[in-house]
């Protein structure tokens, strides 16, 4: 449902040690944008403080199978906050995480995503997120998403309309082609 099963324990490994690397601490409180069936999302539930994990996945099929997940790994007392909405969201995040997510947004809904990612980030909060830079736009598709390749000056712009900066993380990774730290303007 999210990706290869041979690259899955990989997938799952390297998104908590880039936060842990990048500062992420138990009493934060972070989105998974995206968390689809937890593959990320069980080590980090595991190693947040209890009802500190918020993900948003927007097909319930996927969520459901995160839930189940959640209940093999045993960690249902950590009480994450699952929906496929961001209406029960009643907090702002030090961290908001998208990994291999906004490779699958069309322009449309990238603008949604960036006016929520606005809203729900703490003033000093970070958003990082996946996303696969090429100076061509690439428009390919992928399940039922699009599958999409755009210049950095394409993120900048949109996230400019919405008061945001970026800037690419220079980190190396077999896991993503780059990574974007996207924070709240004049802060
Ligand atoms: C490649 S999967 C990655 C899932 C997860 N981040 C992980 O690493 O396993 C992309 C996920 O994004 C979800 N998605 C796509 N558009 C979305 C949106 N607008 N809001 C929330 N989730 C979305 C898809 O349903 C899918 O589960």
């Amino acid at each position: 449902m999210v990706g290869p099963p041979k690259l899955w324990q990989n997938k799952r490994d390297c998104q908590i040690k880039f936060l842990l690397e990048h500062g992420l601490k138990q009493d934060h409180y972070l989105l998974d944008l995206g968390c689809g069936v937890l593959r990320g999302g069980i080590p980090l539930i595991n190693y947040l403080e209890e009802s500190h994990y918020y993900g948003i996945e927007k097909d319930p099929i996927r969520l459901e199978e995160g839930l189940k997940e959640l209940e093999e790994s045993n960690l249902t007392h950590k009480a994450p906050n699952l929906s496929t909405d961001y209406k029960n969201i009643d907090v702002k995040f030090d961290y908001i995480w998208s990994f291999q997510v906004l490779i699958h947004l069309s322009d449309k809904i990238l603008e949604e995503v960036l006016f929520n990612i606005r809203n729900l980030l703490k003033d000093k909060g970070v958003c990082c997120a996946t996303v696969a830079i090429n100076k061509n736009p690439v428009n390919r598709s992928w399940r039922e998403y699009p599958y999409v390749q755009r210049p950095l000056s394409f993120y900048e712009k949109k996230a400019d309309k919405h008061n945001l900066s970026v800037n690419t993380v220079n980190y190396q990774s077999n896991n993503w082609k780059n990574m974007l730290e996207i924070r709240k303007k004049n802060f």
